[in-house]
């Protein structure tokens, strides 16, 4: 069917709808069960929300803990030693694998700061004053547990997009930060956390909650560096242009990557070797359905969001920005309908196999 014909008849599907915050209008940062649990083990900081829980299943959710990967160090592996990296354990950990710089910059990614819903105040959202939130909780190991949030700058309450973690692995190989805003730098995007995110935007409240400045030069520059030294996971049956080698993929795997750069025209947005152009695109997924409320969220139009690249993409549901797609399977049907191809069931299957290789 033509989108007009989906929209008049509400035929798209509903999971493919924006998706909103558990609690949409109250919002904020929300942590998965798993993550609440090990934080609260390992330092005694306890990111309980009174008011709300974590929503989707843990099965859905990229693995626990990840492991690291260094751009600086592909010798060594996974770094992580399978441990969830803390204040508590950073240093054992990191000290003799990175510089002096590169280890205070990790410090200031796992330590707690204040935030909107974690603070000593008495509108915060835990039971009992909180040290507050590290840049690590979300992006667990460099990586992400799939925390959630609403964008900071979008008014009123029913239009801001929920927010899905994504993964800051690669992040050195991307010119853009924010899957609305499009900031240049990693630096710029590390302040942008701190100052807006983290406060939904608002100077006044940040300041009463105990806001934390971070400095250009000897702090974001730091965080930065070390952000920008985690690697994507490994993809062996890749060759250095980002292509299957025909010698290590299976059948299915290269029709995939055929369907990929032909048919389908993904490469033309997600082109190798990272599966991203840098760029945002407006998928214009509103010319499928008609405006409507769900949950407190008016889902309508989402405008120009960033491609994400598709490189160690099977480590990180859910899927888009707002993890409206739980699975790759879902990204593809998604697809399938916003650029009307008509993809066969076997093209379908064999475009999820090429995109667990990437
Ligand atoms: C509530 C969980 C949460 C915390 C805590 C958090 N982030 Fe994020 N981070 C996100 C989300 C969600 C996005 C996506 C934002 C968007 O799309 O506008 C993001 C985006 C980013 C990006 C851009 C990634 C990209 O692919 O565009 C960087 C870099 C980043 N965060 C670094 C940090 C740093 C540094 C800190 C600590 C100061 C931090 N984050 C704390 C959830 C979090
Ligand atoms: C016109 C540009 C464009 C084309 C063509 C395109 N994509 Fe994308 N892709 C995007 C953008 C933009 C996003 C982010 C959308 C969002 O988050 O709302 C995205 C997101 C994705 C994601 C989720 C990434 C993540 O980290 O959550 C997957 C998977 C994906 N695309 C696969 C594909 C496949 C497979 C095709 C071909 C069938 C395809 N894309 C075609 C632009 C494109």
């Amino acid at each position: 069917m033509k989108p007009d014909e989906i929209r008049e008849k509400d035929l798209w599907p509903k999971g493919f709808l924006p998706l909103p915050h558990p609690n949409h209008p109250e919002g904020g940062m929300l942590f998965p069960g798993f993550h609440i649990e090990e934080i609260k083990k390992q330092e005694a900081r306890d990111l309980t929300r009174f008011d709300l829980d974590y929503d989707l299943p843990d099965h859905f959710l990229p693995e626990f803990p990840a492991p690291i990967y260094l751009t600086t160090r592909p010798d060594l592996g996974d770094v992580s030693q399978g441990k969830v990296v803390t204040l508590m354990n950073y240093y054992e950990l990191f000290n003799g694998i990175l510089n002096p710089k590169q280890l205070e910059g990790l410090r200031l990614l796992v330590t707690p700061f204040p935030q909107q819903q974690f603070n000593q105040t008495e509108d915060r959202r835990s039971a009992l004053p909180s040290r507050g939130v590290t840049c690590f909780d979300c992006h667990v190991n460099g990586h992400t547990n799939a925390a959630t949030h609403l964008v900071g700058d979008i008014r009123p309450q029913e239009f801001r997009h929920r927010l899905d973690t994504p993964p800051l692995r690669g992040v050195n190989i991307q010119r853009l930060f924010g899957s609305q805003r499009a900031l240049k730098t990693i630096e710029d995007f590390t302040e942008f956390e701190q100052r807006a995110a983290y406060f939904d935007g608002d100077p006044v409240i940040a300041t009463k909650k105990g806001v934390n400045i971070l400095e250009r030069g000897s702090q974001v520059h730091f965080m930065a560096e070390f952000q920008a030294l985690l690697d994507f996971p490994p993809a062996p049956k890749l060759d250095i242009y980002g292509k299957l080698d025909p010698a290590k993929a299976n059948e299915s795997e290269l029709r995939g990557q055929g369907i990929f750069f032909g048919k389908a025209n993904c490469a033309v947005c997600h082109p190798a070797p990272y599966y991203t152009d840098n760029l945002m695109h407006n998928l214009k997924a509103e010319r499928f359905y008609k405006p409507r409320m769900v949950n407190g969220r008016m889902a309508s139009a989402d405008g120009p969001i960033k491609t994400f690249p598709l490189r160690g993409i099977k480590d990180s549901p859910p899927y888009l920005h707002d993890g409206r797609l739980l699975t790759l399977e879902d990204t593809v049907e998604f697809f399938n309908l916003i650029q009307q191809l008509n993809l066969t069931e076997q093209e379908k299957k064999d475009l999820v196999a090429f995109m667990r290789a990437l």
